[in-house]
């Protein structure tokens, strides 16, 4: 029986850094995606071929360490199946493709749309809700590259609508989609590949954890309680992901108004947070963001996701 299913990518518009520690992020399913067709087998295997890599991918069950699987790109693949196999539900076997116009390493989340493309084609004859979907790709994400991340991409991806922002509470996971107000596009451009991105990652969940020890969950901490943490460079941290949260809701609420030169302003704000604070800019991202920012018709632009290069984000004005 042949089948198919796609998932899409991931721009965020703003709430970097802080769905690990239950803040909120504002992101939106791009139009490329990742998508999967291929014919079930009764054998239990998972053969796969990608349009990225001439190296095929075999996996024989049971799976017992994704993150040792090459080709690389099939530890996601790996992680989604050994995920699924650990909540109960059985795996049939699948031999197909992979097609993805979603460039690998850009900041557009390839990897969970991979992950979440996988999980689909794998419980395609279950009702599953995209919460537990992005459940699994979340944890198979962290099995196959040992990135601690948070729930943002999977769940934006498994739960997003084309281009249109979604609000995630990353402590309740509650979603609200939110429109774009009238006059608003959003585009993203490739900058440079991200690097150092694994470590540095972790290490910032760590700095982040280490904060939230010292002032309690930072979604419900103020910024003065932040100027308390003597360490600077904890301080710095919490600072971003404290105000960063703030950011969240206040462009949530300029967009509900309609006030695009707010919802720029934060966006510029957001990008100076993650230079100085979060320290996850780079200087060409730097300097991209601040190319963008004098083009005619432009009202803001950060660096998007997990940073060490990726893509900006950019609000522009749809008539210029
Ligand atoms: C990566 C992670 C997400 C999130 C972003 C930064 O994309 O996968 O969980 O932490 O970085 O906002």
């Amino acid at each position: 029986m042949t089948i198919a299913a796609r998932a899409h990518g991931r721009v965020n518009l703003i709430g970097d850094h802080t769905d690990y520690s239950g803040g909120f992020v504002l992101p939106m399913t791009i139009d490329a995606f990742t998508a999967i067709t291929g014919d079930v087998v009764v054998d239990g295997s998972w053969d796969l071929v990608s349009d990225h890599d001439p190296e095929p991918l075999r996996l024989e069950s049971p799976i017992d360490d994704p993150s040792s699987i090459l080709p690389e790109w099939g530890r996601y693949v790996a992680g989604v199946i050994a995920e699924i196999v650990a909540t109960g539900r059985q795996v049939r076997g699948f031999h197909g493709r992979v097609d993805s116009n979603l460039p690998i390493g850009s900041g557009l989340s390839s990897s969970a749309a991979l992950e979440v493309a996988v999980a689909r084609i794998a419980t395609i004859d279950e009702d599953i809700d995209p919460l537990e979907l992005a459940e699994i790709c979340r944890r198979a994400e962290h099995r196959a590259s040992g990135v601690p991340c948070g729930i943002m991409d999977q769940l934006c991806i498994a739960a997003g609508e084309p281009n249109r922002p979604v609000l995630i509470d990353c402590t309740t996971l509650a979603i609200e989609h939110v429109a774009l107000p009238p006059g608003a596009r959003i585009t993203y451009e490739f900058i440079a590949p991200r690097r150092l991105a694994g470590s540095e990652y972790a290490t910032r969940v760590s700095e982040a954890r280490r904060a939230a020890d010292l002032i309690g969950p930072l979604r419900d901490a103020d910024i003065t309680t932040v100027e308390s943490i003597s360490d600077p460079t904890i301080r710095r941290r919490a600072r971003h992901i404290v105000s960063e949260n703030r950011r969240v809701l206040d462009f949530v609420a300029a967009m509900r108004a309609g006030d695009l030169s707010r919802m720029g302003q934060l966006m510029i704000e957001s990008h100076r947070s993650m230079q100085f604070d979060y320290e996850t800019s780079t200087e060409i991202m730097d300097e991209a963001v601040e190319r963008t920012l004098r083009e005619p018709g432009v009202l803001g632009a950060r660096l998007t996701g997990g940073g060490f290069g990726g893509c900006v984000v950019t609000l522009r004005r749809d008539d210029v």
